[in-house]
């Protein structure tokens, strides 16, 4: 077919990942909405029929992957009916949900119900005060709740992932690795990477082989090979483990060359790359009246502009942008 999205490196386009939200109801520190945010007008954010037909537009060009982030998805109201939605769409075969797992406990039956097969949780502390530290908010325990309520709902599999902290969590990363001998769940721990900041300047994080020391002693992490399926973890099993580790490191060991994924913003732009500030306006055209081969063509202009692959998070200038909180991590 000569419709699908291939970029110029050869890569394949086949993943969207879309914000429908810059709102969250935590702040964690390493992401930090409410210190700049001024938040998007309700007129700047694409409505659910706005979003619906962009995601069309993608899935009659290859993608087949969608991954419904945000800030906080699970804030913005009726997102449950809207996700069903989006797994109504002919071609989307894999739907997905990254989530803090604040509300998760409400609605993860329904979220079932509505066609997500994968749900990924972010949680960075298994103690509740430190919970508050990081996030600002006492929610520890509703978060715990979510991620039982999406075990009960038969996610598969149910992630978890851990921003690794130096100082602030990082004496937690083996009490992480051992929920996997217990649970049926993916524990995947992440390189904190700098917002705004040069690595030079930031404290340095903990990169994935000092992550993977840390998880010596609770068993032996033998690797899972590359799946092909343009996964951001290396991923390992643990001998007698019922779930899995993975380590995801985008400052010490990107994935840009199997790179599968475009963004689509909470305020309708289309990111061609996390760590790159180009983005092709596609709310515009739409609110315009455009065409459904207009709309095509600026998906294949973003796909046009995705870069080859982008220095290490941190070095040489190359910045995580500060508005991670609406483009989705
Ligand atoms: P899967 O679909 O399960 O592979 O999910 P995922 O790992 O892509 O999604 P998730 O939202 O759980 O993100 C996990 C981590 O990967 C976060 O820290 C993201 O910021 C990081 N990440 C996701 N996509 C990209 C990307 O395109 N580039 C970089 N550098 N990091 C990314
Ligand atoms: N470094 C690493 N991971 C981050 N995330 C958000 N900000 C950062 C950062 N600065 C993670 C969140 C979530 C995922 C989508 O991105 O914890 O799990």
């Amino acid at each position: 077919r000569n419709d699908l999205l291939i970029d110029t490196h050869g890569r394949r386009i086949t993943y969207l990942r879309v914000s429908v939200t810059d709102r969250c109801n935590l702040n964690c520190i390493y992401c930090n909405p409410s210190r700049y945010a001024k938040k998007l007008a309700h007129s700047d954010i694409l409505t659910y029929e706005e979003l619906l037909s962009i995601i069309e537009a993608g899935a009659g060009l290859g993608i087949t992957k969608v991954r419904i982030t945000g800030g906080e998805p699970l804030v913005r109201k009726d997102a449950c009916d809207f996700i069903g939605s989006v797994s109504a769409i002919s071609g989307i075969t894999d739907l997905s949900l990254t989530t803090n797992g604040v509300v998760l406990a409400d609605c993860a039956g329904r979220l079932r119900k509505a066609g997500v097969n994968r749900i990924n949780i972010s949680l960075d502390t298994l103690d509740r005060r430190r919970f508050k530290t990081i996030t600002g908010h006492d929610r520890f325990d509703r978060v715990w709740k979510g991620i039982q309520a999406a075990l009960k709902a038969g996610f598969s599999p149910v992630k978890l992932n851990m921003v690794v902290m130096r100082g602030i969590n990082d004496d937690e990363v083996a009490d992480f690795a051992r929920l996997v001998l217990k649970w049926p769940v993916h524990v995947r721990f992440i390189e904190q990477m700098p917002v705004e900041t040069r690595l030079a300047d930031a404290e340095a994080p903990l990169l994935g082989p000092d992550i993977q020391a840390r998880i010596a002693d609770v068993g032996r992490m033998v690797p899972i090979g590359d799946t092909g399926d343009g996964s951001t973890a290396q991923r390992f099993t643990i001998d007698g483990a019922m779930g899995e580790i993975g380590i995801i490191r985008p400052v010490s060991c990107h994935f840009c060359k199997t790179c599968n994924r475009l963004r689509l913003t909470a305020d309708g732009r289309l990111r061609p790359c996390l760590m790159s500030d180009r983005a092709v306006d596609i709310k515009g055209p739409l609110r315009g009246g455009a065409s459904l081969s207009e709309i095509e063509a600026t998906f294949r202009e973003a796909v046009r502009l995705k870069p080859g692959g982008h220095n290490a998070v941190g070095t040489n200038g190359s910045r995580l942008p500060r508005e991670m909180w609406c483009i989705g991590g």
